[in-house]
């Protein structure tokens, strides 16, 4: 019996990996949690299939469920929403597991913020204006922010920032880069990327707070800071230069 991880994407049922959709057809029990994963995606479980909705359940409930499909011998397939490797929760799901002696597999799938850019139409690398993205958060409920790991350090960097669950921190956010970036940086705020119900407010660091203020959003939303955004001037990579090596390409 084996837990099979996959992350499920930012939301669009067809955003989820070919490997995804076997694992999730092939497992007798699926847990997901109902406040992020679309129902749609749930199709492609086998009819008779057990789905757990995870968002009530606590870490041990959902221990109790891994243990009961071990007991059993069903594969297991768990989905998260976008990637595994960010703020998944899988770190204490896979120490449980370990401890219990079950075996796991993971699946990556589309991060939001690969979502957001895409529904931005915009890279969020551009050459000599921004060349990493840094992504984070604020501290929240779940878990404090480690003190280096600052706002205002990585914007001190250039980087473009892309602040996952921090939509209800907006103001806060926003007064803490202003002295760094100015009130003309650009900003998108992308609420549901990929949903049918997908939004985008676009905007600078100095009028970003009102045009939100009235158009809310309470969750599921990504802050993007940066120049990247800006379709500006900006000279091209050297990518694909007529004097650039192609066996590199
Ligand atoms: C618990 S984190 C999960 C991140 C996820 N593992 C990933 O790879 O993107 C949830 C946060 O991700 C962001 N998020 C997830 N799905 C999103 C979407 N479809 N559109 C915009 N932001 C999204 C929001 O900031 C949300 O508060």
């Amino acid at each position: 019996m084996t837990v099979h991880f996959i992350g499920a994407g930012p939301g669009a049922p067809d955003l989820l990996t070919l490997r995804g959709r076997d694992l999730l057809a092939a497992c007798p029990v699926c847990l997901y949690a109902g406040s992020i994963i679309p129902p749609d995606m749930l199709r492609h479980c086998p009819p008779d299939a057990r789905l757990v909705d995870t968002a009530p359940l606590d870490l041990d409930a959902i221990e109790g469920e891994y243990s009961r499909a071990h007991e059993a011998g069903q594969d297991v397939a768990r989905l998260h929403s976008g990637d595994l490797s960010i703020w998944s929760a899988l770190a204490e799901q896979l120490r449980r597991l370990d401890r219990l002696g079950i075996s796991y597999t993971l699946t990556p799938g589309v991060p939001a913020f690969a979502a957001a850019a895409a529904a931005l139409g915009r890279e969020l690398t551009v050459p000599a204006l921004a060349q990493s993205v840094v992504l984070t958060r604020v501290s929240g409920r779940a878990s404090p922010m480690p003190e280096p790991e600052s706002l205002e350090v990585f914007a001190q960097t250039g980087a473009t920032l892309a602040i996952h669950l921090a939509i209800h921190a907006l103001p806060d956010i926003v007064a803490r880069l202003m002295p760094i970036h100015g009130p003309d940086c650009p900003v998108a705020i992308v609420v549901r990327a990929s949903w049918p119900e997908e939004r985008i407010l676009r905007g600078t660091l100095g009028d970003i707070t009102t045009k939100f203020a009235a158009e809310p959003a309470e969750r599921t939303a990504l802050i993007l800071i940066g120049r990247a955004l800006e379709a500006g001037e900006f000279r091209d990579s050297a990518l694909y230069s007529a004097e650039y090596q192609r066996r590199f390409r």
